[in-house]
């Protein structure tokens, strides 16, 4: 489709709007299904702009009345909004009463119920089901909010104004866009602390919950005051109210939502517990309270323009929140684990239909864009930018961002101007990175001629949906050079590629070294180095980097799949010696043995087999991985006891990375136990597990031996009324089955009476969990794509941007064989072909099949 549908939004066209909102007054008469909404808007003529369209964005509100200065007005009503011909183009107030029926609201946008509790969510264009406002992100106002209802707590945005017998008052001093805009209010708890700012301000904070979940807010809070306390000590950024409020909803689209003061979290991304949480979930959650708190400076006091900058906020946010987790754990290891995620969910984008820059040009409906490109590829440019500039000058620039940008919806350009301006360097071949959509594939080659050592580099980024050709960027390549010996004789050194070849010298050495390159993955691209098992091996014994040393035995362990599935060859031996190696040195911290234990994904082995020209089988992916695993466990077998020993998962639990390691590491070998022993030692540890880490990891162990039934059925009697700890039976006795069981075990689970198309957590655990499973979901039949079909189309209907955003797993249908390809564009097409498809779903299935 050439031909630009009219609801496509440019970037290019952007126009500020025609008023500025110097402040707004909002009363909420809460009801359930008729919730009153009277609004009262200073509007003034914008002298930034000549065009004054009072147009309102307004869906699914019933205006009751409006007026300009106190009388009345008819406006005209569209589908989308409201709009006044004659609005005055001098400073008025616009008072407005609307009615909406949150108790309807199953999208989970405006004013929604959540089991009893009112609550909001207005990012993206979410205010726009509250009441008619310009949503827009460069409308910035104060907003002062009057809440009514029959409920113990009342919460909006900002500091606590008034309250009394059934209402209360809040007042948000700092000029914010509609998106950031909440309220909650129902019976919850509050779990509180306080904080005082370097500079002295008193900061009470609170997590709300539901009665009964009190228990699990301790480690949350802890995470919230570190990471206040880390931003002023790396940013020098201070929190800048006198209440922090987190409330905790169980039925939220995404993880949480940084609305100012008033953060909003998916109940599963801030409660914990030791015996309802996993050591992942305890460190996701960390990493999600800090993101929300980040975003109290990097996109609420500086925050974006308009949507095609939503990078601006999240990849910098992103970027912040792994640097705090860097700091709070181990840095290699998250470095690690970030890697393994972009490969794992922004590569495939990146290299699929649904490839987009980091920041877009153009959208049908913006909620489709909250990416992996525009968070995680998004913080990979930062980390960049800081790795070309250095330390000093990215910390240089950025007090001067907030300095210069505070209060502000600002672009990518102004945060570009800011590198520039504190670093006097040109960025203007750098920003490629926003607008350029794709992976780049870097190949290297080397030669050694009189004492001068050259790598020779080559970067090609292939087309992209709408970006036929691709400019050089700007690359930073992390190299080191190894004796051979393995000592380092040229430690970690910065090479700056700018061109489409480019060649750099190592004078004087006195032998041929080893490359080690693209150290701490310096840069998001594909490294094509010649094959040469000698020298991987070399690396993974010997590399001081440790990113390169893990990714060394990824890359040994992908080569020896590849080499079993196209050429029938047995598990590579140099693979299993060199992680019999590691795995058993002492000195290595555990969580980064347990990150070596660890091979590399199905899909990713699909994505390599595919780039080399071999149509990819599920079946026989799962097989060679399963005969890998094997062969590991046969390899490893006389040291799993020592590891299990050497690692103490008795002692009394604690979330923090050291024992999270050592659990990482002790269930890593737990798992390659039971390919040898069936589940004698998984049962054991299943049954005396006083932690959903350690009871976890063993039931999947006995998912993934076929010898679960006891396990399921006790683990489910234990935890039937916790519905965090059931969203993970569901989901893991799904996604860990042998690929036959996995649909039927998926269907069969839409039946259970706790599955709830209405949760976004439970339907992700049943229905994202199957697509998970790789050879299950690739059945031969067709039946996965058909059964992930038709729950979408459900889904639609009632959250479409749930629904949408599991689309994903049809991202690389075109890499398969002629068959699937067909069944998965027939399941597309057949969701393309539902009436009333939503906009978010349409847009979705048109990239996936253009
Ligand atoms: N802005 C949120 C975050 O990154 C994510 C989000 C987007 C939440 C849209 C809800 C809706 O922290
Ligand atoms: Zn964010």
């Amino acid at each position: 489709m050439k031909d630009a549908s009219p609801t496509t939004v440019y970037l290019k066209d952007y126009e500020p709007f025609g008023y500025l909102v110097e402040d707004v007054h909002l009363t909420f008469r809460l009801a359930p299904n008729a919730t009153r909404v009277l609004s009262r808007i200073r509007f003034a003529p914008n002298p930034a702009t000549k065009t004054r369209d009072f147009f309102l964005n307004g869906e699914n509100v019933t205006l009751i009345s409006a007026k300009i200065d106190g009388a009345g007005v008819a406006p005209e009503i569209t589908a989308d909004g409201l709009r006044l011909e004659d609005a005055p183009d001098a400073p008025f107030t616009f008072e407005a009463e609307v009615e909406i029926d949150p108790a309807e609201n199953t999208a989970l946008e405006g004013l929604y119920m959540s089991n009893g509790m009112y609550c909001t969510q207005c990012e993206a264009e979410g205010f726009r089901k509250i009441t008619y406002y310009p949503d827009r992100p460069d409308v910035m106002a104060t907003f002062t909010v009057r809440i009514e209802g029959d409920l113990p707590v009342m919460l909006s945005n900002g500091n606590p104004a008034a309250s009394g017998e059934g209402w209360a008052e809040w007042h948000d001093p700092w000029p914010k866009p509609s998106y950031l805009f909440a309220l909650v209010a129902g019976e919850l708890v509050a779990h509180e602390d306080r904080f005082t700012t370097a500079s002295g301000r008193a900061v009470d904070l609170n997590l709300w919950v539901r009665p009964g979940d009190e228990h699990k807010c301790a480690f949350g809070m802890e995470a919230l005051k570190k990471s206040m306390r880390w931003d002023e000590e790396v940013y020098g950024r201070e929190y800048d109210l006198d209440v922090f409020n987190i409330v905790a909803v169980d039925d939220f689209n995404m993880g949480a939502m940084e609305n100012k003061g008033l953060n909003i979290f998916n109940s599963a991304a801030v409660l914990a517990s030791p015996e309802t949480s996993t050591d992942a979930n305890f460190e996701r959650i960390e990493a999600i309270i800090a993101h929300e708190y980040f975003h109290n400076w990097t996109g609420n006091r500086i925050t974006c323009r308009d949507w095609f900058q939503l990078c601006l906020k999240e990849g910098l946010t992103v970027f912040r929140d792994s640097q705090f987790t860097a700091d709070m754990r181990s840095a290699p290891v998250k470095r690690i684990s970030d890697v393994i995620d972009l490969r794992a969910r922004q590569f495939p984008e990146d290299q699929g239909p649904l490839a987009h820059p980091v920041r877009p040009e153009s959208f049908q409906e913006i909620n489709n864009f909250y990416t992996a490109t525009v968070y995680e590829k998004g913080a990979e440019v930062i980390g960049m930018l800081k790795r070309l500039v250095g330390d000093e000058a990215y910390a240089k620039a950025l007090d001067l961002h907030f300095e210069r940008h505070d209060g502000q919806a600002c672009t990518i350009e102004d945060w570009l101007r800011v590198f520039e301006d504190a670093t006097g360097r040109d960025m203007s071949q750098f920003k490629r990175w926003y607008s350029q959509a794709g992976t780049p594939r870097l190949s290297v080659a080397d030669s050694y001629e009189n004492g001068t050592y050259t790598l020779t580099f080559r970067q090609h980024t292939p087309p992209t949906p709408g970006q036929d050709q691709k400019a050089p960027q700007v690359l930073p390549i992390a190299v080191g050079l190894l004796g051979q010996n393995g000592e380092e004789i040229v430690p970690t050194t910065l090479l700056e590629m700018s061109e489409a070849e480019q060649s750099f010298d190592f004078p004087n050495m006195a032998q041929r070294p080893v490359p080690s390159i693209l150290r701490g993955f310096s840069a998001p691209v594909v490294l094509e180095q010649c094959w040469d098992a000698e020298r991987t091996a070399f690396l993974l014994a010997h590399d001081t980097d440790p990113f390169n040393r893990w990714d060394a035995g990824r890359q040994l362990a992908r080569e020896s799949l590849v080499a079993q599935i196209t050429e029938g060859a047995a598990p590579d031996a140099s693979y299993l010696d060199g992680i019999a190696t590691l795995v058993s040195d002492e000195a290595l911290d555990p969580a980064f043995r347990a990150l070596m234990l660890s091979g590399p994904t199905q899909s990713e082995i699909a994505q390599i087999l595919h780039e080399r020209r071999h149509t990819p089988d599920p079946d026989a992916i799962f097989t060679s991985a399963e005969a890998l695993g094997d062969a590991k466990a046969a390899r490893l077998e006389h040291l799993l006891p020592a590891i299990k020993d050497a690692t103490e998962i008795r002692a009394p639990y604690s979330p923090d990375a050291d024992q999270a390691g050592k659990r990482a590491l002790w269930s890593a070998a737990l798992s390659l136990e039971t390919r040898l022993d069936g589940g004698a030692a998984a049962t054991a540890a299943f049954e005396s597990a006083d932690n959903m880490t350690i009871q976890l990891a063993a039931l999947t162990c006995l998912v993934r031996a076929g010898a679960d039934e006891d396990a399921l059925a006790a683990f489910e009697a234990q935890w039937k009324d916790d519905r965090l700890v059931m969203d993970k039976w569901f989901a893991m006795q799904i996604a860990a089955t042998a690929p036959e069981n996995a649909l039927p075990r998926a269907r069969h689970l839409t039946e259970h009476p706790a599955f709830d198309l209405k949760n976004p957590n439970r339907f992700r655990a049943v229905i994202g969990a199957f697509a998970m499973n790789h050879a299950g979901f690739h059945r031969a039949d067709g039946e996965g794509y058909d059964f992930l079909a038709g729950w979408l189309i459900t889904l639609d209907a009632k959250n479409p941007q749930t629904a949408a955003r599991m689309c994903a797993p049809f991202q690389s249908w075109t890499r398969y064989d002629a068959d699937r390809r067909a069944s998965m564009k027939a399941a597309l097409e057949r969701i393309a072909a539902t009436p009333d498809l939503s906009r978010d779903m349409s847009e979705m299935v048109s990239r996936l099949l253009a």
